[in-house]
């Protein structure tokens, strides 16, 4: 039985502008990829990559200089990009939810708990009265928040940060979105927050079985909640693969290096930095965008741009040199 897509992003394209347009920012540049129903797709890479960007796109929620300047973005077929604002707002919270990894900034202190979970469902569904109140304690006890009678009339200031986090968790899934996006920011958090995010995006996806697609620096987050990984370095996808694909035989050198880096993880003395910086978005360098960091980089690679090479199914590389397992 063949999947059906769920989100087919096609060639998208955003810049941010900045100084009157005469420096650009080329954050996302024709990223294409492809979302099955109920797939759980990680996307990684280090900061500054294009992570954001790439779901800002996708839910038309970029900042004033942000723009995406060609591409398609099919939702069950239908392109996102030329649907109005107004169009938009059924999209968002109804059709695909976000997660942002930043409990505090997504809630809002003046409102109670059930207030802001109600306020999603009143604006999607025909929900009110005791119909409404019900549904909110179903989605508090679905996010594991008992007593949800005493629950819903709290504050965003009276609980703890991973119960904030199943919060923002029972609003994106209250609508039954089909496709979920996390954004995890970039801030290390502790150690137990991580491990609650982990089980809330995991519980989540176990019970509604929604598609996810997961941004994230926690590589050990991956291997657990993903089936399938894109590695994104300098705007552009550089791998992308089977989770444990990734892990076992990295195709991209850049890959490696990222890998390199987290895990050390079992090994500390393994942990390598990835050395240089990532290049400026503004001016990148001729070639491979990962070349000056390169190990391997020769000629080629800092004069021609490389191509995109089909490894294995749903397998590739965009790299001169890929390493095939
Ligand atoms: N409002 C903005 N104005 C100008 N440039 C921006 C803006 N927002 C992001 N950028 C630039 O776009 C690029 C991609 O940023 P983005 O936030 O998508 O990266 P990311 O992969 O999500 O990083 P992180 O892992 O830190 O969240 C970066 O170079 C960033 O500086
Ligand atoms: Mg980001």
């Amino acid at each position: 039985m063949g999947k059906k897509t769920l989100l087919q992003v096609v060639g998208l394209t955003t810049y941010f502008f900045a100084f009157a347009r005469t420096r650009i920012v080329k954050a996302v540049d024709n990223v294409s990829f492809e979302v099955n129903i109920g797939d759980r797709l990680a996307l990684i890479g280090e900061s500054g990559c294009g992570k954001s960007t790439v779901a800002a796109s996708i839910l038309r929620v970029l900042p004033p200089s942000g723009e995406t300047v060609s591409g398609k973005i099919l939702f069950e077929g239908e392109d996102l990009l030329p649907k109005s604002n107004k169009e938009m707002t059924q999209v968002r919270g109804r059709k695909i939810a976000m997660i942002l990894q930043d409990p505090m900034m997504s809630l809002d202190p003046v409102f109670t708990i059930g207030e802001q979970i109600g306020e999603t469902l009143e604006q999607h569904t025909s929900l009110r009265g005791d119909s409404l109140i019900q549904r909110i304690k179903e989605l508090l006890l679905a996010v594991q928040i008992p007593e949800p009678e005493r629950r819903i009339k709290q504050w965003p200031h009276e609980m703890s940060g991973g119960m904030r986090q199943r919060i923002v968790g029972s609003i994106a899934i209250s609508c039954e979105p089909k496709l979920l996006i996390c954004d995890e920011a970039t801030t290390n958090l502790d150690v137990t927050i991580q491990l609650q995010y982990l089980n809330l995006l995991k519980d989540l996806q176990k019970n509604t079985g929604v598609t996810l697609v997961f941004i994230t620096h926690n590589l050990g987050i991956v291997a657990e909640l993903c089936e399938y990984v894109i590695v994104m370095y300098a705007g552009k996808i550089v791998e992308r693969a089977p989770v444990m694909d990734v892990f076992d035989s990295p195709a991209h050198p850049y890959t490696k290096a990222l890998l390199d880096a987290a895990f050390g993880l079992q090994d500390l003395r393994k942990r390598r930095p990835i050395p240089g910086e990532p290049p400026n978005l503004a001016n990148l360098p001729p070639g491979c965008s990962f070349n000056p960091r390169c190990m391997d980089a020769d000629d080629r690679c800092r004069k021609e741009e490389p191509p995109e090479v089909t490894l294995a199914p749903a397998r590739s590389a965009k790299c001169w040199y890929p390493v095939k397992a």
